[in-house]
C-alpha cells in the first residue's frame, strides 16, 4: 500500500500564469521551507508556532504542517514502520512544495528520522529554499518531559517502532540551523530562526 510507483505517465504540466515570483511580489515576502526535525517531545511544534506566530503578527503568509495533525487527515493510512514513516514524508515533502509554489513560508514539523527521505525533500525545492532546523534535546529530557505519555507506554512495550526507543533517529549532520531547546528558551530558539529568514533576505528589510 506504501510501495509508491509512479502511474502518472500521460499526464502534462500545466503552467499557471500566476507564478510563485508574482505571488512573492504580491506578498512582499518570498515563500520557503523551514523544515525542523528532530525527537518526539523535542518541541518541534511549539518551535515551528512560535516563529509562525511572530511572522503571522508582522502580516506574513505562513503555515504550519504539524506531524501530529498531517497523521490524522492525509497520511491517517500511514503508521510508524520504515516504509510509513518515508512514505509520510515524501507526501509531506510534495505538500510543501505546493505551498512553496503558493509563495507561502512553510513550517513543517515532524520527525523525520532518515537522513535520506530529508534529503530527499531537499532535493524536490529550489536550492537555498529548503532551510533544515534540527531541534536538538537529549533523549532523556525527551523522555522526562514525555508530554504525551508515549516514551512510558514505548517502555512498557505497548508502542513499537518508537523513535529513540525501538526506532533509530538519524541526526542531521550539517542542519541551516540548530537548534537546542534543553539550553535555550523557546523566545531564543525562535528569535533563531527569525534571525537566519532576515539573513537570508526571506523577510522584508522593514519587518
Ligand atoms: S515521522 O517519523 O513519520 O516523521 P511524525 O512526525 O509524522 O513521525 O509523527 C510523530 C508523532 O506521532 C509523535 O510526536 C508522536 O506524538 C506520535 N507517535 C505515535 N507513535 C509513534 C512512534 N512509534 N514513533 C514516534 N512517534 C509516534
Amino acid at each position: 500500500m506504501t510501495e509508491t510507483t509512479d502511474k502518472s505517465s500521460n499526464v502534462v504540466w500545466h503552467q499557471s500564469t500566476v507564478s510563485r515570483k508574482r505571488r512573492e511580489e504580491k506578498n512582499n515576502h518570498k515563500s520557503v521551507v523551514l523544515w525542523f526535525t528532530g525527537l518526539s517531545g523535542s518541541g518541534k511544534s511549539t518551535l515551528a508556532h512560535a516563529v509562525e506566530e511572530q511572522l503571522y503578527q508582522l502580516g506574513l503568509n505562513t503555515f504550519v504542517l504539524d506531524g501530529d495533525n498531517v497523521r490524522h487527515g492525509l497520511n491517517k493510512d500511514l503508521g510508524f514502520n520504515d516504509q510509513e514513516r518515508k512514505e509520510n514524508i515524501r507526501r509531506i515533502s510534495e505538500a510543501a512544495k505546493l505551498m512553496l509554489e503558493a509563495g507561502i513560508i512553510t513550517l513543517t514539523a515532524f520527525i523525520s528520522p532518515f537522513k535520506e527521505e530529508r534529503e530527499m525533500a531537499r532535493s524536490l525545492m529550489p536550492h537555498g529554499d529548503f532551510i533544515e532546523i534540527h531541534c536538538y534535546c537529549p533523549l532523556e529530557v525527551c523522555e522526562k518531559r514525555d508530554v504525551k505519555g508515549l516514551y512510558k507506554r514505548a517502555r512498557n512495550g505497548e508502542i513499537k517502532d518508537f523513535t529513540g526507543i525501538s526506532s533509530p533517529y538519524e541526526a542531521p549532520v550539517k542542519p541551516e540551523l540548530k537548534v537546542d531547546t534543553n539550553a535555550q528558551t523557546l523566545e531564543e530558539a525562535a528569535q533563531q530562526v527569525i534571525a537566519l529568514l532576515h539573513e537570508r533576505h526571506i523577510l522584508p528589510e522593514n519587518k
